[in-house]
């Protein structure tokens, strides 16, 4: 089975062939025009994707060695995500869908980012039941998953994603969009120790999250400093703001393994691609005794290899979705995205 899989949820279009359950191209598009504004404009994301999705789709065929007509299925993120850019993508599929004659089933995009654990190495019967903490610039949440397609919400952020946490922390350190990458990098050479900022909800009952007062923290300690000293110890800043964001990561991933007494845990989105969250994982599972796995660095944020191999195992059951499909744009990871 061929499948094509197209992603544009947000501000990467992405076009990736899965060939077999085999991932055999993936063509990522990142609109970098977004990073003049410091942060995604969504009207500048749909213009985008509709310039950008063509080129993908071709390109992801060529690196492919695949024909349109080989083409057995396609797999589309409907949701979550800014409602204009998913419009391209699924119209972009319904059109092609159509055209070909061939069946299209519509992606969760957060179980996308579930699947990108299993694109190197497929996933086995024992992999499951395990906790997964989605981890992304708009969801911060821990779920239980018995099997692919049942999920249980375990906790979730009450207020802003980790991911927001690092672009809103980046912005007020002036480090520049998107807000993850930058802070990562600037942290490498800074003390975590510099400033002891607060662990919200860490130690407490359950396994939600908060990251609101965090960021409201670092905007009083900035103003608590003067524009020299703050230029000078902004390494300093970004390795203990980033310190916090995984303290309280790792507080409530422990939490969720403890309550339910799991041994396996998976990572995904995009800030699984944080080193420090990364160094903090290998080091607890080493230590407790559990197997935990997070995506290679290039598939934590969006891409079209997680939907086509997302897409691969629901056309195996036999899914489809109608011609006549929406998008979802608050779809939740336990919603079904097929109908
Ligand atoms: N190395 C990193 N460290 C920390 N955060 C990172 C890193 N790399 C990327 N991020 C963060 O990941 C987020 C982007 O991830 P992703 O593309 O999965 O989010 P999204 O698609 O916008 O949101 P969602 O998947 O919730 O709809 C951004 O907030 C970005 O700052
Ligand atoms: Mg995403």
């Amino acid at each position: 089975m061929i499948v094509l899989g197209l992603e544009s949820s947000c501000d990467d279009t992405g076009a990736a062939i899965v060939i077999d359950g085999r991932l055999c191209s993936n063509e990522v598009i990142t609109q970098m025009e977004h990073s003049r504004y410091g942060g995604v404009v969504p009207e500048v994301a749909s213009r985008l994707h509709e310039q950008n999705i063509l080129p993908a789709v071709r390109r992801s065929l060529e690196l492919a060695n695949v024909s349109l007509d080989q083409l057995s299925g396609l797999a589309v993120t409907v949701g979550p995500g800014l409602a204009g850019a998913l419009m391209v993508g699924l119209n972009f599929a319904k059109g092609l869908a159509q055209a070909r004659g061939i069946p299209l089933v519509c992606i969760n995009h957060m179980e996308g980012h579930l699947w990108s654990n299993f694109l190197e190495r497929p996933l086995q019967d024992d992999d499951c039941p395990f906790i997964c903490l989605l981890v992304s610039g708009g969801h911060t949440q821990l779920w239980r998953v018995d099997r692919m397609g049942s999920y249980r919400l375990l906790g979730s952020s009450l207020d802003d994603a980790a991911g927001e946490a690092f672009d809103k922390g980046a912005r007020l350190l002036e480090l520049g969009y998107p807000g993850g990458p930058a802070i990562d990098k600037a942290a490498q050479s800074g003390d975590p120790n510099f400033v002891e900022f607060p662990r919200p909800l860490a130690g407490s009952a359950g396994c939600d999250f908060s990251f609101s007062g965090l960021k409201t923290a670092l905007y009083y300690q900035l103003r608590r400093m003067d524009p020299a000293t703050i230029a000078s110890r902004r390494q300093d800043l970004a390795a203990s703001y980033q310190q916090a964001v995984v303290d309280c990561l790792m507080d409530r991933l422990r939490k969720a393994v403890e309550l339910t007494g799991m041994t396996r845990v998976c990572v995904a989105g995009g800030v699984a691609a944080n080193s420090l969250l990364r160094e903090r994982l290998d080091t607890w599972a080493a230590a407790d005794h559990l197997v935990v796995s997070y995506p290679p660095q290039q598939f934590c944020t969006d891409n079209a290899a997680m939907i086509a191999m997302a897409g691969h195992f629901r056309l195996m059951q036999g899914e489809r979705s109608p011609l006549s499909s929406e998008i979802k744009p608050n779809l939740r990871m336990d919603q079904l995205a097929t109908n």
